[in-house]
């Protein structure tokens, strides 16, 4: 097994952690960058990073630090944003590697492809509106408001990981990978999760605290969320799962797993949302 996928093995609770330690170490100041409850203060040690007293302290939501925000927000959602998330999800357990990864959904297309119409909301929706939609079905949350300050964090990282920052050549926008439109069979989607995804996931699809997210169960995402339709759901399993040997279930697999997971229970759409 090569050094990569090895690393995929750890559970996802050291990422945030190493995040935050290389974080720290690289602007040489404790952590005080987490938006949380408590009121955010200039770095102790600023002097150490070569600021006098007199000098006002560098400002504490700085891009760079906005977008390091963002991207803890994105990578522990249930705990830095935790007022408005609903289940145990973060956004990066879909939207894999903290967005970048192409046909898992990736966000490295998105900051420019907004605002935009929605098919499903029958309007333009902005970035803002767009994440808010996310946290509403996939995270069977609330809607964060537009102009917190972790809406701006998450805005912010999602435009530092914009393939195209000047907006000249549109990114290539790779979602998810094409499948060819099936009928899946859930009792044969059953004996194939038991044997290829039950190992992480569970049989109750409820995963594994802080290592292997639910796929099923009060703790997943709602019948509202992208997931729910089985197309979305197979194509993005299709690619990316099992987690050890992507690209590996045939798109009937795929289609058949998508229709056994989602005829599961899970969490009913909140419709007073239904404008996300
Ligand atoms: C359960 C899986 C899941 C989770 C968790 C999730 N998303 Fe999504 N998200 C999707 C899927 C699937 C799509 C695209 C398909 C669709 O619904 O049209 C999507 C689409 C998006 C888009 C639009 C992308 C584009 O280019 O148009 C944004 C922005 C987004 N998500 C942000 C987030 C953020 C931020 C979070 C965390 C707060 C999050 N998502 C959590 C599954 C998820
Ligand atoms: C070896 C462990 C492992 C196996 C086996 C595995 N997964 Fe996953 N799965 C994960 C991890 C870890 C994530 C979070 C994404 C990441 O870390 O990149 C995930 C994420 C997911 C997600 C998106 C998040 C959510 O919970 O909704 C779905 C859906 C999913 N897996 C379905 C499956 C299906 C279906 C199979 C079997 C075909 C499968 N997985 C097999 C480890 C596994």
């Amino acid at each position: 097994m090569s050094k990569a996928r090895l690393w995929l093995f750890l559970p996802r609770l050291f990422l945030p952690g190493l995040a935050v330690l290389v974080l720290c170490a690289a602007a040489g100041f404790g952590f005080t960058g987490v938006i949380h409850a408590a009121p955010q203060s200039a770095p102790p040690s600023a002097s150490r990073a070569g600021i006098s007293p007199a000098q006002p302290a560098p400002a504490v939501t700085s891009q760079a630090q906005l977008v390091r925000q963002g991207k803890l927000i994105f990578d522990d959602t249930p705990r830095y944003a935790a007022p408005w998330t609903g289940n145990v999800l973060a956004c990066t357990d879909c939207h894999r590697l903290s967005g970048t990864v192409p046909y898992a959904t990736p966000l490295t297309a998105t900051a420019s492809r907004y605002p935009r119409f929605s098919q499903r909301a029958g309007h333009v929706v902005t970035l803002e509106q767009r994440i808010q939609e996310c946290f509403v079905r996939s995270e069977n949350g609330k809607p964060l408001p537009a102009n917190s300050p972790q809406m701006n964090a998450l805005v912010a990282y999602l435009h530092s990981i914009s393939a195209s920052p000047d907006k000249s050549k549109p990114a290539e926008y790779l979602p998810l990978v094409a499948l060819p439109a099936l009928t899946g069979d859930p009792a044969r989607g059953k004996d194939l999760y038991i044997a290829q995804c039950a190992a992480c996931h569970q049989a109750n699809g409820e995963g594994r605290p802080l290592a292997y997210p639910p796929v099923w169960g009060p703790t997943s995402y709602n019948d509202g969320a992208g997931m729910s339709h089985n197309a979305k759901f197979a194509a993005w399993i299709q690619y990316n799962m099992p987690i050890q040997r992507p690209n590996t279930l045939t798109a009937q697999q795929a289609w058949d797993i998508a229709a056994y997971v989602n005829s599961q229970p899970r969490p009913k759409f909140n419709e007073a949302y239904k404008t996300y």
